[in-house]
């Protein structure tokens, strides 16, 4: 197995554990680059100055240099150093944080009955509801929220190193229109969201006053939400059936569906691994990486490292001082961390409530394509797998 095979694997968690007991930084000459795979490496090259999140000649990548997706792509703060990641992180940040629980469970309740019969169409609450909760944070009406998701998802294919041309058609197409929604809420002489309006004062405090950045790093936190937090509400599906007495646990106390959701993140993470570019040699924990060097870090294979999280292996909801690197850590770390728990928690409460007989029909899955998200495509037994 590969490490990117590894992504999409039924079961990727002894490979992962292998690694770590060969060595928790190794190089893998076929794949030509480094492998990091226990806590301590993880967390020590993603808080290292000098690794970085592009390669120092490749500020875009070259499938997607020329039209509207990667114009968008080289202004996320996700894909930049220096002040172009710090100038809307530290205006997006305060805002993402500020949002609270009762507001996202008010406005999953009213996404939920726009939804294409939700509970049936897992994709559904997988991929709309969390983007159209976004959307409608930002301000956009929920007349464009089903159009949104679905050019949201479009735009995210400009990510994946598999996506053949006709996709790549769709990122450009999406992100030209996303564009264009998100300068007509801007100009709009309509009262603004909170939301939006707490991300503008913050634009304000720091004087960052990149329009066209802004407008991307709208659209960043769009494709940030929808295949990470479809990973990690369907990994809870998954979890659920692979624990059915859970079910009727969660329904008697959904209080712990937080819990449910939050030990999801840690054993069986949406965001498997990520990479770091080395712009300068640099020594890490004694070890000498080189400036060109690649580095792929396993955060799933982290969350199982027994120095982070003592009895990795077991799925514990009550676990304390639980350690997750699935929402990376250091100067990236996910800024929508809190909001994307709370986001899965409450779709599962839907799920659930929406749910009378638990698994009369139950699901079958597969994991989409993807190099690094562990995304679980369902179907039922007598539907064909497309
Ligand atoms: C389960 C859902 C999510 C997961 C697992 C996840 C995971 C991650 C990870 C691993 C990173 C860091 C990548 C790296 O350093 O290489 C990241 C960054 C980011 N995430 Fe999330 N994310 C999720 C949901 C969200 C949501 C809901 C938002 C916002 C609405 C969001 C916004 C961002 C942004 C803006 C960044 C870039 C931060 C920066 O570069 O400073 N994410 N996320």
């Amino acid at each position: 197995m590969t490490p990117f095979e590894a992504a999409t694997h039924a079961d990727p968690y002894v490979y992962y554990s292998g690694l770590r007991r060969q060595n928790g930084l190794l190089f893998d000459a076929d794949l030509r680059l480094w492998i990091a795979s226990d806590a301590e490496f993880v967390e020590a090259i993603l808080g290292h100055p000098d690794c970085c999140v592009r390669p120092l000649n490749e500020p875009i990548p070259p499938a997607i240099a020329r039209g509207m997706a990667g114009v968008i792509f080289g202004r996320l703060m996700r894909m930049n150093e220096g002040p172009p990641h710090l100038c809307p992180r530290m205006a997006i940040e305060p805002a993402l944080a500020s949002v609270e629980t009762e507001n996202i469970e008010d406005i999953v309740s009213r996404v939920v009955d726009i939804l294409d019969n939700p509970v049936d169409n897992v994709d559904e609450l997988m991929f709309t509801l969390p983007v159209s909760v976004i959307a409608t944070l930002i301000g956009l009406p929920s007349s464009r929220l089903q159009e949104v998701a679905k050019l949201t998802r479009d735009f995210v294919a400009c990510l994946s190193p598999l996506s053949d041309e006709i996709q790549l058609g769709k990122a450009n197409a999406g992100a030209t229109r996303l564009s264009e929604l998100f300068t007509a809420l801007l100009s709009s002489d309509d009262k603004c969201s909170r939301f939006l309006s707490h991300i503008r004062s913050g634009c304000e405090a720091t004087a960052w006053g990149d329009h066209p950045a802004f407008i991307a790093n709208l659209i960043g936190l769009l494709s940030q939400t929808c295949e990470a937090t479809a990973g990690l509400i369907g990994n809870t599906l998954v979890a659920l059936h692979r624990n059915p007495d859970l079910i009727e646990e969660m329904q008697l106390t959904p209080m712990m569906v937080a819990d449910l959701v939050a030990e999801v993140a840690r054993y069986d993470s949406p965001v498997q691994n990520t990479r770091r570019f080395v712009a300068k040699r640099c020594t890490i924990r004694g070890r000498v990486l080189e400036a060109g060097d690649t580095v792929l870090l396993l955060l799933a294979s982290a969350n199982r490292d027994a120095c982070a999280n003592p009895d990795p292996d077991s799925f514990l909801l009550n676990r304390t001082q639980r350690r997750t690197f699935s929402f990376g850590s250091g100067r990236h770390e996910c800024p929508g961390q809190q909001l994307a728990l709370t986001i899965a928690s409450q779709t599962i409460l839907v799920w659930l409530h929406r749910q009378s007989t638990p698994f009369d029909r139950p699901y079958r899955w597969r994991y989409l394509p993807s190099l690094n998200g562990r995304i679980p495509k369902f179907y039922r037994d007598q539907e064909t797998q497309q």
